[in-house]
């Protein structure tokens, strides 16, 4: 495996694999890695020729509150996790090569970056969309993995591919989780025992509707007032951002699970923001 640091090697480098006609899967992290991460690497193996994988921890997309400085890093660790996955190039640029001081230029989307978590994270998408444009334009991938843990932001990526025709096909692979249910996030690391057992909750509440929804009952207000509640009563210590029950691909609002439904939620606790979700196609049984 190759670590490469500058903007320019990785387009000479990927330029050349373009020309010997080899595919080159593309995903983009930022690092501190774990088995999500690295089923996506596993699933872009498959489709692929040559493997890149980033690590950047982008700084257009953490608000002013957030945890930008202390978001956990571990370049060693992940250096050899990628190798472990048959990472060929690793990416792993410092910020001023990936950002211009002066930069000036965004993408901005203004639909689907509205609701669920661009509600309190301001400007969050504009800088995951900047950057992934800004990363496929130095990677030049033929195809590129995401996780359906990011619900929101994958939905987002597919409508920015699409609208700025970048010719590039996008997999969104599906939510690995802890064997308790827990969905695997760097952000896990920042909880305490006790915000771990609260934290679990958050599956279990999504599995309640799942089961709802199983047993016939498709009211989005029905199902959203009973995982309200199952949290209440459980988990006390979990402070609910949203709840949102809306079509997977556009991500507006139902009155009825139908069709692709993907039911999102995101919640404190502790300090700690975590998201979880759902995709539920009754249609298919
Ligand atoms: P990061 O949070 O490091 O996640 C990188 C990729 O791993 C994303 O596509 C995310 O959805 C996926 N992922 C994280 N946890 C997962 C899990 N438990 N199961 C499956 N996939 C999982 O998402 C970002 O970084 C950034 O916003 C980025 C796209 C790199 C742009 O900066």
């Amino acid at each position: 495996m190759e670590i490469i640091t500058t903007v320019s090697a990785m387009q000479s480098i990927a330029r050349d694999m373009r020309r010997s006609g080899r595919r080159i899967g593309f995903v983009p992290t930022m690092g501190f890695l774990h088995d999500g991460h690295l089923e996506l690497m596993r699933a872009a193996r498959k489709k692929s020729d040559v493997l890149v994988a980033s690590i950047f921890v982008n700084p257009t997309q953490f608000g002013p509150n957030e945890d930008f400085e202390c978001y956990p890093r571990d370049a060693e660790r992940d250096q050899s996790l990628c190798e472990s996955v048959g990472v060929d190039y690793l990416f792993f640029p410092p910020v001023e090569e990936v950002y211009a001081s002066d930069a000036s230029v965004y993408v901005d989307e203004e639909q689907l970056s509205v609701g669920l978590c661009g509600g309190s994270r301001k400007g969050h998408f504009r800088g995951v969309l900047t950057v992934v444009a800004k990363l496929f334009n130095m990677v030049l991938p033929d195809v590129a993995v995401f996780g359906q843990k990011d619900a929101q932001q994958a939905a987002l990526i597919r409508r920015m591919v699409r609208d700025l025709n970048f010719p590039i096909d996008i997999v969104v692979a599906p939510i690995v989780r802890e064997p308790d249910g827990l969905a695997m996030s760097s952000r896990n690391a920042y909880l305490s025992d006790s915000e771990r057992e609260q934290a679990l909750w958050l599956s279990r509440s999504l599995q309640l509707a799942e089961s709802m929804v199983a047993a016939g009952t498709f009211a989005a207000h029905e199902l959203e007032c009973a995982m309200r509640d199952f949290l209440a009563i459980n988990a006390s210590e979990v402070e609910l951002e949203y709840i949102a029950i809306v079509d997977a691909v556009g991500l507006q609002p139902l009155e009825a699970v139908e069709g692709e439904t993907l039911i999102a939620l995101a919640a404190r606790v502790g300090k700690t923001r975590l998201i979880d979700n759902i995709i539920l196609n009754p249609e298919l049984g």
